[in-house]
């Protein structure tokens, strides 16, 4: 019987310097899609898988991720008093409880492999967890996690997903070698490869950021070697737990927008926006008056 999966990781620490000067005060995780901060999608898709812990690795400058995902009494009061039951009931709506929230800092941005690692304390080591990079939003239904949790209630193992890229982009990401492919649609991870140079990518898989990892992870993280682009690699870390234990890989069914690109996140605010129930037949009719379409 495969264990089930009760806490993700969610890292918050990065500089978001893709994206100053929007960013020089504002963490790149309270960008808004929409009407939601981008964290708040990987929140509630952890939420939809079942995770009942999520345990974020902020750094400096993250706080309003902490006061977002808390009750503000002042503003509740208010709009209680206003009447305003809608609004109140959306804010707070899947808000975590008390106790299904943990922080933790990385204190120096040592790369992703470090950002997990600051969890470690705070992880059962019988138990996996999964990983979420918020920067990834993802629609899909159900979620990504769920499709990642459905493959892992059948195989076990440790699960990536993954999607195809153009193989000129590969060397932006992490990329898995392929083996075996199962009926379902998985397949077997036999390699992966941080940021390879160009042309010498095993596939066109890249790793789209959501990982559900064995615990002994955590170990081999804390050897804290260092790779690609001189960090601390979690692709490098589950390269070598691939020597004890499976790997599998689910291509995700749904589109993902990078939000830590600018033009990853005007795109996923353009998309999401149209599908909108109610922003989005005027959002529409807006962009076809810009008369941009062919
Ligand atoms: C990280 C991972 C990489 C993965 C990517 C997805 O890279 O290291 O394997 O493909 O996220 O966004 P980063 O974007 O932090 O450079």
């Amino acid at each position: 019987m495969t264990q089930t999966i009760r806490k993700a990781v969610i890292p918050v620490a990065g500089l978001g310097t893709r994206f100053l000067p929007a960013t020089k005060a504002v963490p790149k995780e309270m960008l808004t899609v929409v009407d939601k901060p981008v964290v708040q999608y990987a929140v509630e898709e952890a939420q939809a898988a079942g995770i009942e812990h999520i345990i974020f690795v902020t750094g400096r400058n993250k706080h309003v991720i902490e006061d977002h995902f808390d009750h503000q009494f002042e503003l509740e009061t208010t709009l209680e008093q206003r009447g305003k039951t809608e609004a109140l009931a959306g804010l707070r709506a899947d808000l975590p409880q008390a106790g299904q929230v943990s922080y933790t800092r990385q204190q120096q941005a040592l790369g992703l492999g470090h950002a997990v690692w600051c969890a470690r304390a705070l992880i059962d080591r019988s138990e996996p967890f999964a990983v979420l990079l918020p920067d990834m939003v993802m629609t899909g239904d159900p979620g990504c996690l769920s499709q990642m949790v459905a493959v892992h209630e059948k195989r076990g193992g440790n699960i990536v997903s993954v999607e195809a890229c153009a193989p000129e982009e590969a060397h932006k990401y992490g990329i898995v070698s392929m083996g075996e492919t199962h009926e379902d649609g998985s397949f077997e991870i036999t390699g992966m490869v941080e940021k390879p140079e160009k042309g010498t990518a095993p596939s066109n898989y890249f790793m789209n950021g959501r990982y559900i990892l064995d615990a002994a992870i955590m170990d081999l993280l804390g050897r804290h070697q260092t790779g690609a682009g001189g960090e601390i690699q979690l692709t490098d870390s589950m390269l070598d737990l691939m020597a004890q234990q499976p790997f599998h890989g689910v291509p995700f069914e749904g589109e993902t927008y990078d939000c830590g690109s600018k033009l990853g996140f005007l795109s996923a605010n353009i998309a999401l926006g149209l599908a909108n129930d109610t922003l989005g037949p005027e959002l529409r009719a807006f962009i076809k008056s810009l008369d941009v379409c062919e």
